[in-house]
């Protein structure tokens, strides 16, 4: 699995961790930077890496910034995102379970490095359930397409 990662300068750290985990895993990604805790916008980051994602170059993408919601904000703009917002486990899981969620966002500021990392480990491993919700995650791209970045 190939992840797209990145973050803005409130989720550096965390991103460095993720990082570790993935190389530990032996896992294929792609930073996205930022590459330093200097100010940056996180839309910068999020439209590559979404992009990155939503095109097939890579399977999922895990962002992070202060709180995790601007750049999954910004993530959810590119036409085939559904980016998640989780801090906790349970969330993690049916966000891929019904939701099919192709990016994860997470807050540095927000959650330890602890539970960040269950949230990583489950999230990546959790496979969409389809049925049902295969149906509603068509009606959500239904949607999209009429309105969405799809460079
Ligand atoms: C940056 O200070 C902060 O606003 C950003 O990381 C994020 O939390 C925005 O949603």
């Amino acid at each position: 699995m190939r992840i797209a990662l990145g973050s803005d300068h409130g989720g550096f750290t965390l991103k460095e961790e993720i990082k570790k985990y993935l190389n530990e895993k032996g896992m294929e990604y792609k930073d996205f930077g930022t590459h330093t805790t200097d100010s940056c916008d996180y839309p910068d980051i999020a439209l590559p890496a979404a992009r990155a994602v939503a095109s097939g170059e890579y399977d999922r993408g895990i962002l992070i910034c202060g709180t995790g919601i601007g750049i999954g904000i910004a993530a959810n703009k590119v036409q085939g995102i559904r980016a998640a917002l989780c801090h906790d486990t349970f969330s993690a899981r049916a966000s891929r379970e019904h939701n099919n969620a192709n990016i994860l966002t997470m807050g540095e500021r927000v959650i330890g490095r602890g539970l960040a990392m269950d949230i990583v480990d489950i999230w990546l491993k959790t496979e969409f359930t389809g049925g049902r919700h295969q149906r509603r995650v068509e009606k959500i791209h239904e949607i999209e397409t009429r309105a969405l970045d799809s460079k």
